[in-house]
């Protein structure tokens, strides 16, 4: 079977989802945002605070670009639809799966993740946060080949309804 691309806001859960397609299927999985931490030696947050989100974001393209012929299950970090030239990556891309999920259920898990400092919202409002988000939406729907909407979902089902979809 192909590999798939999951992509969506933080605490979508792509990385959970991304682990339990990986186990269904046998396939590898890959999460981005380790592959750049174990590039950069340093977490995100000091490489944001040291280097900035733009070269980040170039950071995140060369992973992308890397990727594109694997045959694994990929989470993405979630600003990787922000970049026109990733969004075209995403295009050549067999199956993007976006992971769809109600802001106020987004803000509700992001507060109770104490495990991962997310540089971009660390310091924000719900309201502020919503603001991140929304904008990103239309950017997440153009780039996916399949929408999978996961509000109020248990990642067990979410993971069954994937892979429905896709023919596993
Ligand atoms: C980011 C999401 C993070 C990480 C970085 C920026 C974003 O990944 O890549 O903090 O801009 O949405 P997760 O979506 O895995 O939290």
């Amino acid at each position: 079977m192909n590999g798939m691309i999951l992509i969506g806001f933080m605490g979508a859960g792509k990385t959970t989802i991304g682990k339990k397609l990986a186990q269904a299927t046998g396939l590898d999985h890959v999460d981005f945002d380790l592959l750049i931490v174990d590039e950069i030696d340093m977490s995100i947050q000091e490489y944001f605070d040291r280097y900035g989100e733009e070269s980040f974001r170039k950071k995140e393209t060369l992973v992308l670009e890397r990727s594109l012929k694997s045959n694994r299950i990929i989470s993405t970090g979630g600003g990787i639809v922000l970049k026109e030239r990733n969004r075209q990556l995403l295009k050549q891309m067999p199956t993007v799966i976006y992971l769809k999920t109600d802001a106020d259920e987004l803000i509700f898990r992001l507060k109770n993740d104490k495990d991962t400092i997310r540089p971009l919202i660390v310091s924000k409002s719900p309201e502020e946060i919503k603001e991140v988000y929304l904008p990103r939406i239309p950017f997440y729907e153009a780039s996916a080949t399949i929408i999978i909407e996961t509000t109020g979902k248990h990642p067990d089902e979410i993971s069954r309804e994937i892979l429905a979809k896709v023919g596993e």
